[in-house]
């Protein structure tokens, strides 16, 4: 589809950066979004990206950014993912057909997972702006993907194991399943949602590249050099209360530890329906789930 535009904010982002790589290789014309005095250099020049700094709270400065775009992607960090409605109202006004929110995990149509704050209150509140907008306008539509885990980035940043010092935090012990993706499989979705988007329209999808355990990634990492690992139990509401202390002392790292805390309430407690394999979409948008042997190589390349 290389006549579409795809403008995608926060390109520059964990999620950004391999979204980017898959629109341009799949020939898409893009607009990457920046903040002014923002991350923008470290965009590499592209003969298909144009790059615009705009000021994302300015529905002025958005607009004519995304004149003659089809797609917006937002892909904002996980603090500005409440921020989102001067983008979708820009969006809306320019004639784009169709938004991915910054969302990208947890299901935010999971009771619970509504009501953590941050991460699930700014989902919800973009959702409704999203659902008006395509209310009063049914050319406006949109899609957020709810991908469980970054597999491989949360392996990369020890966040739900670290591998080479073989330590770990088992949340609820270690045992519960839970959905998770590679970025280059969500990458592949945003282009599955393009490529589909009467089936995916006004919908969360929900994808991932496996079903696992932190028991199980840990297994694996032991058949291959057989070391033992030194692990603590925390039980996620334990660390929901904490996460609230931390949002309430209002710093910007304790904000952003709240953050990821109450992420990871979402990501490990059947209850908040981190175990998407019944209601996948992956066989719609394209994504392949990962079998032992890879997953074992996945673990071996941290090891
Ligand atoms: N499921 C998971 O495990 C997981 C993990 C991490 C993130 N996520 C989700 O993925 C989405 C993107 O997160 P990310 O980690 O990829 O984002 P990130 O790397 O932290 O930031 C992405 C980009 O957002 C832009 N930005 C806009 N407003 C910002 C602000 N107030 N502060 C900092 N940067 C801002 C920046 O780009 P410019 O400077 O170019 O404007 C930045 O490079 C979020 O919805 C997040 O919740 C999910």
């Amino acid at each position: 589809m290389p006549s579409i535009r795809v403008a995608l904010a926060g390109a520059t982002g964990n999620i950004g950066a391999p979204i980017l790589e898959a629109l341009l290789g799949s020939d898409f014309n893009v607009t990457a979004l920046s903040r002014i005095g923002g991350n923008s250099s470290k965009l590499k020049p592209h003969p298909n990206l144009v790059i615009k700094e705009v000021d994302f709270s300015s529905i002025e400065s958005l607009t004519p950014a995304l004149m003659g775009v089809q797609v917006v992607v937002s892909c904002v960090a996980t603090m500005a993912m409440g921020d989102q409605n001067p983008l979708i109202d820009a969006a809306a006004a320019a004639g784009v057909k169709r938004f991915i929110p910054a969302e990208f995990g947890i299901d935010s149509q999971n009771p619970l997972c509504m009501q953590l704050p941050i991460v699930g209150v700014s989902k919800v509140k973009t959702q409704q702006r999203l659902r008006e907008k395509s209310r009063s306008d049914p050319g406006f539509t949109y899609t957020a993907i709810a991908n469980g885990l970054f597999l491989d980035w949360c392996l990369e940043e020890t966040i739900i194991l670290d591998i080479p010092k073989h330590t770990a935090t088992l949340y609820n012990g270690g045992d519960v399943k839970f959905s998770a993706s590679l970025l280059s499989d969500i990458a592949k979705a945003v282009l599955g949602v393009i490529a589909h988007q009467d089936e995916t329209a006004n919908r969360v999808v929900y994808i991932h590249s496996a079903l696992i355990t932190q028991n199980q990634l840990i297994r694996y990492a032991k058949e291959q050099d057989g070391r033992e690992w030194d692990t603590i139990v925390k039980d996620t509401e334990e660390l929901r209360q904490e996460s609230l202390a931390a949002q309430a002392e209002g710093s910007k790292g304790g904000m952003e530890a709240a953050a990821l805390g109450f992420s990871l309430c979402g990501m490990f407690n059947s209850d908040y329906g981190c175990d998407f394999s019944s209601h996948l979409d992956n066989k719609l948008l394209g994504i392949k789930e990962l079998n032992e042997d890879e997953l074992r190589k996945l673990v071996g390349s941290f090891l």
